[in-house]
């Protein structure tokens, strides 16, 4: 199994365009079937949930080819509803196609999508919203079964603003008859890029990024070519590598309101941040403070996706940070992994209190989760020595080239 190697303790320095956004491109790519024609994405960076999503379109029908560096798909020829047990388990956000196979076809049958990492991945407020549209859903053994050939827009209240579940609304009532209200809906930018996608697709949506989200059904689509909004968590977890092994770095291709509760926290930690005009530059010293109580929270709060990489900054900082976190219930499993390195950090429920060390030391450590993997690079990278981190296909799944980047900026890395 494929390893990445880093020698700790080199400064980082250089400018970096960020990749293309995976929890934008992934609920795109379920999108894209609800036009029978040809949708176009630029900038859609090359991930293994992306390649998932390809292959889960394909299954349905669809053709779906990198020609360069353009995704094109195809969904004229789409003829299946059903999604097969082994591509739903390559990817828990699978289930949002649930959504745009029901606007187009009529029918649907998943897989249930079932736990990850971060603990169980409960879909009740998914399929709440969709049988409040009119969808008959049936859960025998594992699957369901759904109808929805008759959707009816409504006003529809969420009882949390859950990304996933505002999506398969959004996608489900652009199959229903008349207008749905989402209250309550989740604000995260990624689902106004997905809004975007819609209306240039010919769908009729408005007000993402709102708690409020309109969306007028059966509207007639056409051909689309979308640019893949940058990937905020991405850019987080640079600034939190530079911030952590000190040096300067400039990141282009990023929006600094999508990521400013993360970017405010690592001002307040003692590094120096620019932004404006598409770009963002961060200058650290290397040592930084604790910041106090961290609490993520949905957009605009701070990013549970950030969480992991922002304590791996903060372990040799001076003073201690508590942080809560409010998402998900097992989101701390990169901790055992830090405490390997020389961390020090205390766990009980949602809370974990991080305490700053005078250095941390490379070790042999193991990726447990997307965001806890991308936790271990920024470690390794201010850590004294060599650390080898396994498992990498976890960061695979949401990094297009950690190493290739990092090398960018200066640091000693490879994968092997
Ligand atoms: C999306 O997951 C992201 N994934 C996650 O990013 C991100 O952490 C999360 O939103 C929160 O921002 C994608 O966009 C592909 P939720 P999602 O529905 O939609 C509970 C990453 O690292 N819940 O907002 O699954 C749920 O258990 C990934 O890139 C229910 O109880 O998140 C969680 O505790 C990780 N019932 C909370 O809500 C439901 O029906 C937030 O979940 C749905 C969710």
């Amino acid at each position: 199994m494929s390893h990445i190697t880093i020698q700790g303790g080199t400064r980082l320095e250089g400018t970096l365009a960020v990749q293309g956004a995976k929890n934008s491109v992934l609920p795109i790519l379920a999108a894209s079937i609800l036009h029978p024609g040809r949708t176009v994405l630029r900038g859609c960076p090359h991930l293994s949930d992306v390649e998932a999503s390809i292959r889960i379109l394909r299954h349905l029908g669809c053709r779906a080819d990198w020609e360069g560096e353009e995704l094109v798909i195809d969904a004229g020829d789409l003829s299946r509803w059903d999604v097969p047990d082994h591509l739903m388990r390559e990817m828990r956000s699978s289930v949002v196609f649930l959504g745009s196979i029901l606007a187009r076809m009529g029918w649907a049958e998943l897989s249930h999508p079932g736990g990850c990492e971060l603990g169980p991945r409960p879909i009740d407020l998914h399929l709440s919203v969709l049988r409040q549209l009119g969808a008959d859903i049936r859960e025998e053994g594992g699957c369901l079964r759904c109808t929805g050939q008759h959707l009816e827009g409504r006003e529809i209240t969420l009882s949390m603003p859950s990304v996933g579940a505002t999506e398969n609304a959004i996608l489900a009532a652009c199959g229903a008859q008349g207008e749905t209200v989402l209250l309550n809906a989740a604000r995260e930018p990624e689902i106004a890029d997905l809004q975007e996608f819609l209306c240039g697709m010919g769908c009729r949506v408005k007000g993402a990024g709102s708690s409020t989200i309109c969306v007028q059904g059966r509207q007639p689509t056409r051909d689309v070519c979308h640019t893949v909004m940058p990937d905020r968590i991405v850019a987080a977890t640079y600034l939190a590598a530079a911030a952590a092994a000190g040096g300067e770095i400039e990141l282009t291709r990023v929006h600094h309101s999508h990521l400013s509760t993360v970017t405010a926290a690592l001002h307040t930690a003692g590094c120096q941040i620019y932004s404006g005009a598409g770009r963002i530059v961060l200058r650290s010293e290397g040592r930084l403070r604790s910041i106090g109580t961290v609490r993520t929270a949905p957009y605009p709060g701070f990013p549970t996706d950030a969480q992991a990489v922002v304590m791996a900054a903060l372990l040799r900082s001076q003073g201690a940070t508590v942080f809560v976190e409010n998402i998900f219930e097992n989101r701390y499993r990169h901790v055992d992994e830090l405490c390997r390195m020389g961390a020090d950090i205390r766990v009980a429920d949602r809370v974990a209190v991080v305490t700053g060390v005078p250095a941390l030391y490379g070790a042999q450590v193991r990726c447990t989760d997307l965001r806890g993997g991308a936790a271990l690079l920024v470690a390794g990278l201010a850590a004294r020595g060599e650390t080898q981190i396994g498992d990498i296909f976890h960061i695979q799944r949401g990094y297009q080239d950690p190493v290739g980047d990092l090398r960018k900026l200066g640091a000693e890395i490879q994968i092997s």
